[in-house]
């Protein structure tokens, strides 16, 4: 296995504030960047703003101000999500920034000069809101977008395009030997058969009906196409084409490191046909996997700016907090599918999962061991109690379940093996009874082993938990008495972690909530409730 990542978002739009379902994507890539970077690996983390385009440059029309200070304004506000969900990105590249532009320029003029890009004229299906042409078959007899529904209109102008034609018979080529380019593969099909088999226009990557973009160097009253210049932010960002090449070398170029893109079911194909295009144009390396995640819908629709049924994540984190809402996120949709955003299910998950399941275990566990050894946690001596072995072997059953399904950016699953350690130590504590065995001097040694057994499993649960519930697995580990240089991944598979550690008995981590008031406050939250 590769022991090198890099692992991006898409670049958001700053054309509105972001909502729960940007926050889903931004959270599971850190979830997966945490995990590796915890577990001793290198991870470099990219996500940013995709500044560009006419419905940008039509809304700071409406608000009165320059595009420019519209988007700092609600980029301001996308740093401000991030910190508030403890997202642990390495950099933030902006496509209005210098060091992207410059090189979008220059790679413009490379495939200019190769003749992979030409001068022409494109007459299609555009659709205003989402930036994009469509073909005849694409819009439908009722000429509708197929990404947003909105109607579409004819349109022409003078404009540059890439030669697709010139690089199919590769990319065909290049999906056949790398089946585990798109997750999930059924994606793979759905390009081919939804896009290349019908016959793949060459792409209009230049716009002259509007000004805010990036100049094409050659004939400045182009701007370069939304797309193109988005794209490229996963190598800008590390500095291709530029004086310091090193983080590009390191983290793009070298085989050694794998390269992820974590993106949304609604922008598959760019990343999955154009953008492996690009690259090879250029001649650099593809990206090594893409994994293309569901949608977060509200009720049966889409979560859309646009259509303007959005959660916003804010009031939601100020509540519950980060823990919550992280958790939520990355267990209750199945990443790789669609799922629903409800107040009943986001309640239900906290309550089930974190108050009662974990929460629970937490406090009846050190509240046993300040009661029975004065705070002190026993050390292991093996399996005492008939139990004890079967503990031992879920917490390692756990550890391998959840590496694997991490690795393969099955998040969802990686939480459930987590879950179910939860509950098999749970389990425990009624099969071993412990308030029975402290009633018995002869069963001192059992009553010890219990509490050695589930300290343990609290440690493994909660450093594999880390990731997710950033805040509250250390909380955990100040309550289990383990000092900051004892909390490493590396002492995952160490019985005596915890030999005569001194527990601190604290707050409940998630107190549970109440349906009742919960429910109708997180509705409020939802504009299409109101
Ligand atoms: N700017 C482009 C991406 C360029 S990447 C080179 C863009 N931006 S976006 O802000 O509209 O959406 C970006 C991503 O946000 C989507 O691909 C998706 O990953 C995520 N989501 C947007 N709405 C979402 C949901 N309702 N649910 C889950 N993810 C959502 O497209």
């Amino acid at each position: 296995m590769k022991k090198r990542f890099y692992i991006t978002t898409p670049i958001y739009y700053p054309s509105a504030k972001l909502h729960i379902g940007h926050a889903y994507c931004t959270t599971l890539t850190d979830v997966f960047a945490r995990s590796k970077r915890e577990r001793g690996f290198e991870c470099y983390f990219l996500t940013g703003a995709d500044e560009h385009g006419l419905k940008i440059e039509k809304n700071a029309e409406k608000a009165g101000v320059t595009p420019q200070e519209f988007v700092d304004n609600i980029v301001e506000g996308f740093y401000k999500l991030w910190d508030l969900l403890k997202i642990t990105n390495d950099d933030f590249i902006r496509t209005t920034q210098d060091r992207h532009v410059k090189v979008v320029q220059d790679i413009f003029s490379k495939m200019l000069a190769k003749d992979d890009i030409y001068l022409g004229e494109y007459e299609g299906w555009y659709c205003k809101d989402c930036e994009a042409f469509w073909t005849d078959t694409q819009v439908g007899p009722d000429h509708l977008c197929p990404d947003c529904g909105r109607p579409v209109q004819k349109a022409k102008e003078e404009a540059y395009f890439f030669r697709t034609g010139k690089y199919v018979d590769s990319l065909l080529k290049f999906y056949d030997e790398n089946p585990k380019f798109l997750v999930p593969e059924s994606r793979k099909n759905e390009m081919i058969n939804t896009f290349i088999k019908p016959g793949l226009d060459d792409l209009c990557v230049s716009r002259t009906s509007f000004s805010w973009g990036i100049p094409v160097r050659e004939n400045p009253k182009h701007v370069v196409y939304v797309w193109l210049d988005a794209l490229t932010n996963y190598i800008t960002a590390l500095g291709y084409d530029s004086d310091h090449p090193e983080k590009f070398e390191k983290f793009w170029q070298d085989p050694e490191c794998e390269t992820i893109h974590i993106l949304g079911a609604d922008i598959t194909r760019f990343h999955a046909i154009y953008w492996p295009m690009f690259l090879e144009s250029l001649g650099l390396r593809k990206p090594d996997r893409e994994f293309i995640h569901g949608l977060l819908m509200m009720r049966d629709s889409k979560m859309s700016k646009s259509k303007g049924n959005v959660v916003d994540p804010y009031p939601l984190v100020e509540r519950y907090g980060v823990d919550a809402v992280r958790y939520y996120l990355a267990r209750e949709v199945s990443f790789g599918s669609d799922g629903s955003f409800t107040p009943e299910q986001f309640v239900e998950r906290v309550n089930a999962d974190l108050a009662n399941a974990y929460g629970n275990l937490l406090n009846r566990t050190i509240s046993m061991i300040g009661k029975y050894f004065q705070g002190t946690v026993p050390a292991y001596q093996g399996t005492v109690t008939e139990f004890d072995g079967s503990l031992e072997t879920a917490i390692e059953v756990a550890i391998t379940e959840y590496e694997k399904a991490m690795d393969d950016l099955r998040i969802t699953d990686a939480i459930i093996a987590v879950n179910d350690l939860v509950n098999r130590s749970n389990k425990y504590i009624d099969e071993t009874t412990p308030w029975a065995l402290a009633k018995d001097e002869s069963k001192q040694a059992e009553l010890a082993s219990v509490m050695n057994h589930l300290a343990r499993a609290l440690f493994v649960t909660s450093r594999l938990y880390h990731p997710v519930l950033v805040t509250a697995a250390d909380k955990a580990f100040d309550q289990l008495g383990l000092p900051e240089d004892k909390r490493g991944y590396e002492n995952i598979h160490d019985k005596h972690l915890l030999d005569n550690s001194a527990t601190v008995k604290g707050n409940p981590l998630f107190p549970r909530l109440d349906a009742n008031i919960e429910v109708p406050f997180i509705a409020s939250l939802m504009n299409e409730c109101k």
